[in-house]
């Protein structure tokens, strides 16, 4: 069974995106369009597993997020934008698939595991939360995508997915879906780390550069970022290794060969963090200069954000819809 090259990726709608998302699969996002038809899916159910009693903040993020998304380049006439909750298919297919899936198996999912100690659950992990893997398969799957842009700490959930399709495939004894693969970054741009340099970037850790923040803040935080912590004079010799400046100049900059000019000049001693800080402030400015000024413009018409959130919804509402009907078919459900 052939299947066509499809792309799907989803954020969950918890906070504005920053520049982690941004190498982590945003670029990638953008690179790809056009060549395939490409879902980018609000995953509002799934932030709702670990935000049930905060549905406001989910609200108003898939505004915010939906902002950046058009803000830094994502063409809704090259890609499907849609919001999760409004399929309800997505929910549908997460029932059947949770019957292929053991306790046992979740239990062992790194990326579940990871988040149920950061979010201190401890004993009361909620059930959506913890069969939350079961529900991306079916995000994926429901679209019948081939291709995952992500970062790399979602490679368990495509994992899981795959397998779930291949009990399906063989339980019911049809090919209604397709493996799909992850496409994960480049290396080295895999985990931006935070402005801290210790942890990467994360809202939650508070050394996020967000894609909508002003040129003040950016300054401000360019300017309190890690660096190499034994460089106390302009005169020392400086490192560059773990030295978080020269980690976004390697992402962000335009000119390779004056970074590397900077960088040798750092090595050697004589150059200041303040000034490769201004540096790497003017770089990271003209980058989202332009999308800032974007998000602004769309900020001024959320109707018309609304528009295209609800034309990509319907699109994918109805490949949604075959899908179940095929799923429907495939097990045995297709009564009269
Ligand atoms: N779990 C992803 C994240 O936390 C978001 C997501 C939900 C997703 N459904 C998806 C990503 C389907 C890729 C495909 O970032």
């Amino acid at each position: 069974m052939q299947f066509k090259q499809i792309i799907l990726t989803g954020d969950r709608p918890t906070g504005p995106l920053h520049l982690g998302h941004y190498v982590g699969s945003l670029a990638n996002r953008i690179a790809l369009q056009g060549k395939y038809p490409q879902y980018i899916m609000l995953a509002d159910v799934q932030a709702l597993t670990d935000n049930y009693d905060r549905p406001e903040v989910v609200r108003h993020n898939i505004f915010e997020v939906a902002l950046d998304y058009l803000a830094v380049g994502i063409d809704p006439k090259l890609s499907t934008i849609f919001i999760q909750s409004q399929i309800p298919e997505i929910a549908e297919l997460t029932v059947f698939f949770l019957n292929l899936v053991t306790i046992g198996r979740l239990q062992r999912n790194p990326t579940v595991k990871t988040e149920i100690k950061q979010k201190n659950f401890g004993e009361s992990i909620p059930a959506g939360f913890f069969v939350y893997p079961v529900s991306q398969a079916a995000d994926i799957m429901i679209m019948k995508s081939t291709i995952v842009p992500v970062g790399a700490d979602q490679l368990p959930m495509i994992e899981q997915t795959n397998e779930i399709v291949r009990s399906f495939n063989r339980i019911y004894n049809c090919t209604v879906f397709p493996e799909a693969q992850a496409l994960v970054p480049k290396a080295g741009s895999a985990r931006l780390s935070g402005t801290d340099g210790q942890h990467k970037m994360s809202k939650t850790l508070g050394n996020a550069i967000f894609l909508s923040d002003d040129i003040d803040s950016l300054r401000k935080k360019v300017m309190s970022m890690y660096t190499d912590p034994l460089h106390l004079k302009v005169t020392d010799p400086g490192n560059l290794e773990g030295n978080t400046v020269f980690e976004y100049l390697d992402l962000f900059g335009t000119n390779p060969a004056e970074i590397n000019e900077l960088k040798a000049h750092y090595q050697r001693g004589g150059l200041g963090d303040v000034k490769v800080k201004q540096y790497l402030f003017e770089q990271l400015n003209q980058f989202l200069e332009p999308i800032r000024t974007r998000r602004l413009a769309l900020a001024q018409d959320p109707a018309h954000v609304w528009q295209i959130l609800k034309t990509g919804t319907d699109q994918a509402r109805e490949i949604a819809a075959n899908t179940m009907q095929e799923v429907r078919a495939a097990m045995h459900l297709d009564y009269y």
